[in-house]
């Protein structure tokens, strides 16, 4: 009987432990290395068939595949815990799949670490589009396909195909072509849009506090542009847990936009790079309002559009009277 692939994931993340939930209902072992991680990665753990393995020695030896699922800012650590472990002899080669939300610059700095200290590794450059894998109540599909059952993120690969074919299939997965970058720029392009606009979102509605004029900002909103309402109101209040995960994502993506798309080239003191402002912003909430401290296990506030504007106007007002 076939030996079940072992789908090595870091972390256990929200997405990490949705990934490992999908992959274990399909039949895969899951590991993971999260020693020295902090009690909420160790309980979502619990919540998920995963093994939890002591070193990344035994990762590297047992798995089959290592998806890396970290926070942006920490892609090419994980990559080069990956690459400076003494890999061994073995059947087939290792697959290591960057999933990060990273830039095509830093996608082809990891894909040169494998190449320099790990070489018999397959390197996979991609990125992870809508929320984390989960069970669907009632699908009615009953067809038995990878996948069946489930709500699933898109998954852009790009590089050497992935030797498994049902694994790819597992992921919703989509081969963009051997160009690594490829599968890290599409997710750029796509998460520049949203985030951006739920950064403007909370500088308006914030702003729109300090004014006195929320309610009829909302009111013009839902008149005159009631998709637009409905969207911001609602991703605004994602984002207190998030905002500090996504400083490195908007950086990156600033380095995608200028490196790929030509914007570094723009001349002017600050050039055109709008998303290293963005960044400012999310580091802002992060650090400044008392949005930073929100956990996405235990919300308190910014549970609103209202109190996203009222929590940003408390944080950033110094003539803000209570
Ligand atoms: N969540 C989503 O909806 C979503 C959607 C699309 C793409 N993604 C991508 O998925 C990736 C992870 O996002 P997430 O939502 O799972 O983040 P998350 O919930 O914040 O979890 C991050 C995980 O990484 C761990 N971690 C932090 N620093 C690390 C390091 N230096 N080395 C190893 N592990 C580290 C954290 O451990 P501690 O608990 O110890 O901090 C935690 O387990 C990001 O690249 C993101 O862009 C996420």
């Amino acid at each position: 009987m076939a030996q079940p692939v072992k789908v090595g994931i870091i972390s256990i993340g929200e997405m990490g432990v949705g990934i490992a939930k999908l992959l274990a209902a399909h039949g895969y072992v899951v590991l993971t290395n999260i020693t020295g991680r902090s009690d909420y990665t160790h309980r979502r753990a619990a919540t998920a068939p995963i093994t939890l393995l002591d070193s990344d020695t035994e990762l590297v030896a047992q798995a089959d595949y290592i998806l890396s699922i970290v926070p942006p800012r920490d892609a090419i650590v994980t990559a080069k815990r990956i690459t400076s472990v003494k890999h061994g002899e073995r059947a087939t080669p290792l697959c290591y799949i960057d999933l990060n939300a990273i830039s095509p610059g830093r996608a082809r700095e990891i894909a040169q670490e494998f190449e320099t200290n790990a070489p018999q590794v397959i390197f996979v450059d991609g990125g992870i589009v809508g929320g984390p894998p989960k069970p669907l109540e009632s699908s009615g599909d009953n067809s038995g396909e990878p996948g069946a059952g489930w709500k699933r993120p898109a998954i852009p690969l790009a590089g050497p195909p992935l030797p498994n074919v049902h694994l790819a299939q597992t992921l919703n997965s989509k081969y963009l072509g051997p160009n690594i970058g490829a599968a890290s720029g599409l997710k750029c392009c796509f998460a520049s849009l949203l985030k951006g606009l739920i950064a403007l979102s909370i500088q308006s509605f914030s702003t729109a506090e300090a004014l006195g004029v929320y309610d009829e900002l909302q009111g013009f909103l839902k008149h005159f542009q009631p998709a637009l309402q409905e969207t911001t109101t609602r991703m605004v209040t994602e984002i207190p847990p998030k905002a500090g995960r996504w400083i490195d994502e908007m950086l990156e993506i600033g380095r995608c936009f200028g490196e790929e798309g030509g914007w570094d080239n723009v001349t002017g003191t600050e050039g055109a790079n709008i998303y290293q402002r963005v960044a400012e912003l999310y580091r802002t909430v992060a650090e400044d309002t008392v949005l930073g401290q929100e956990r996405q296990e235990h919300r308190v506030r910014g549970n609103t559009a209202s109190d996203i504007a009222l929590a940003v106007e408390e944080s950033l007002n110094p003539n803000y009277k209570k």
